[in-house]
């Protein structure tokens, strides 16, 4: 892609209106040219598919909920200030029946609101629709009505501007609907507490006590020979657990060559058990040591860290586009989860190979910790304590990118190796 492309498709609703002429227009367009006409279409040609249109969708709803995104900006193209192309209605409509047909309470309230910006549009656009005013409504009445939160009110106010519109058919919805009392579903309050973490700190609302940060140190690590022409600047941002930035550890040179190395070999990222899940969007790559910008960048990650990289794992290559993300999480194994001759993750080391213009941060939730992608940086911290078990306090998570694209790279240090430096301290 060219880079105007790449610019384009930066903002999610760009991606999602491509996405959608890509798929549900040109599905439509082949139902049409199914008669004979003078159109053919190349029957090769790639096209996005229904579920590429879900997952667009699906960030969409992510970056909204998690950065509180206004529907009417967003249906405007106006993603938080950086302006794309406004949406038609059938662009809201199809959003917002996609975020309908999920059933789930938690993101009814964007359904409805898709809806309402659906038929804001409608009645100011002058293209004809399949579908009609009184069938947006009834799908904002039920969205509201759906939601966990409690929206009876606005459910009420369009049911009673439905009747208004249609005295005589009281659609069995929306008879029920004043029939039957509401009934919801208690949510889970540990997973509602874990998601406004998650978001509060993506949106960088961070509230770390001052007597805390102020303990912490910067400085330049100078004491191993080869940093002894180029020091290397290293922050440290959280005691126990250990966690530091290093700045400029990685050259323009070096993390473009990663790139093209990976780019062909990025897939779906997997979690333990190779397995895809809704948590973790993004692609990865591994990268061996055979590879000379690898190896180098390996014996580097040894020198600033000081650790013995003979167990660690090869490179992993991640990027994420817009509403990419991966949900809290700790890097370390359960026991009985890695193999003996390596041992556990001791320690991460993720390298920053781009900014990202908007979100994408790493948070350790109990941390109270936003690190902001800063190209050429890494980040490091220690998963276990002394014993070997799992550190708690490590838990992280990337937030989802709402502009741009985020690149990184992973190196995981394994225990073994190490034994001398236990059970006293970690590093
Ligand atoms: C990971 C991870 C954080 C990030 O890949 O395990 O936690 O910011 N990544 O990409
Ligand atoms: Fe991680």
């Amino acid at each position: 892609m060219s880079s105007d492309a790449h610019k384009y498709v930066d903002n999610a609703i760009n991606a999602f209106t491509l996405i959608k002429r890509l798929s549900t227009d040109f599905e439509r367009l082949k139902t049409v040219a199914s008669e004979p006409t003078e159109f053919v279409w190349d029957r090769e040609m790639i096209y996005a598919t229904e579920e590429d249109l879900i997952g667009a969708t699906m960030a969409i709803s992510r970056l909204q909920s998690v950065y509180k995104l206004n529907t009417t900006h967003l249906a405007e193209g106006n993603l938080q200030g950086v302006i794309g192309f406004p949406m038609t209605a059938n662009d809201c409509y199809e959003l917002a029946l996609i975020l309908y047909k999920q059933e789930d309470p938690n993101i009814s309230r964007q359904a409805a609101e898709w809806f309402e910006a659906a038929l804001e549009k409608l009645n100011n656009e002058q293209n004809e629709n399949t579908f009609t005013a009184i069938e947006v409504m009834t799908y904002i009445v039920k969205s509201y009505h759906r939601s966990n939160i409690n929206l009876d009110i606005k459910a009420y106010a369009w049911a009673e501007k439905l009747l208004a519109l249609k005295p005589n058919d009281r659609t069995d919805y929306v008879t029920n609907f004043y029939k039957y009392a509401v009934t919801r579903n208690n949510t889970n309050s540990t997973e509602v507490a874990s998601w406004n973490k998650y978001s509060a700190l993506c949106r960088g609302e961070t509230d770390v006590p001052a007597a805390s940060s102020s303990k912490l140190h910067c400085w330049y690590l100078r004491n191993i020979p080869f940093l002894k022409l180029a020091p290397i600047k290293m922050e440290e941002v959280h005691k126990d657990p250990n966690v530091f930035i290093f700045y400029d550890v990685l050259s323009d040179d070096e993390f473009q060559n990663i790139k093209t190395i990976a780019g062909p070999k990025l897939e779906r990222a997997r979690i333990v058990g190779d397995i895809y899940a809704e948590y973790r969007i993004g692609k990865s790559a591994w990268l061996y040591n055979n590879i000379d910008v690898v190896a180098k960048l390996r014996q580097r990650t040894a020198d600033f860290t000081g650790l013995n990289i003979s167990h660690a794992e090869p490179l992993q290559v991640l990027n994420y586009g817009i509403g990419g993300h991966y949900i809290w999480h700790y890097d370390a194994f359960d026991s009985g989860q890695f193999n003996k001759e390596d041992g556990n993750r001791i320690a991460t080391v993720l390298f920053y190979m781009s900014d990202v213009s908007q979100g994408g941060a790493t948070v350790f939730a109990q941390l109270n910790l936003t690190v902001t992608p800063k190209k050429g940086s890494a980040i490091f911290w220690n998963n276990l304590h002394p014993t070997g078990e799992i550190d708690k306090k490590t838990l992280h998570a990337a937030c989802p990118v709402l502009y741009g694209s985020k690149w990184v790279s992973n190196i995981w240090i394994h225990e073994f190796g190490h034994e001398l430096l236990q059970p006293c301290s970690a590093i």
